[in-house]
């Protein structure tokens, strides 16, 4: 068990078993990014109908946070508007999934990044 025993119970149940994750196939939106701090990355791709987030999918190559709030942040914002979305910050991300341990908060930043950069994504393909 080792290091798991620092996350929380939200944490540790979403990276057993993560939500949506995997490709969409032609996203609305779509974009990659690096986490500054450690290299890991994440895509995020998004089905845009209504104005609404109808499904967000990513992939994710990282560690047990980054997975974690990878899903966790999918589920949370299917059915958002793009501007509910684009408020989410990774402060409340962190606190979302129970807290992260102080040396992996910066993993929060990587769902938060990828959800705006790919709704911007979508925002410039828009008419
Ligand atoms: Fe890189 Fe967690 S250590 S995202």
């Amino acid at each position: 068990m080792g290091r798991m025993a620092a996350y929380s119970a939200a944490v540790v149940e979403h990276f057993e078993h993560p939500r949506n994750a995997g490709e969409l196939e032609s996203p609305d939106g779509e974009a990659t990014v690096a986490n500054p701090v450690c290299g890991d990355r994440m895509r995020v791709m998004l089905r845009i109908a209504d104005g609404r987030i109808a499904e967000m999918r990513w992939l994710t190559r990282g560690c047990p946070p980054a997975i974690a709030t990878s899903s966790w942040t999918s589920e949370l914002v299917t059915g958002w508007t793009l501007a509910e979305a684009e408020g989410l910050t990774r402060e409340a991300i962190a606190e979302g999934v129970g807290g992260l341990p102080q040396d992996k908060l910066h993993c929060s930043v990587l769902a938060a990044d990828a959800l705006r950069r790919a709704i911007a994504d979508y925002r410039r393909r828009a008419p």
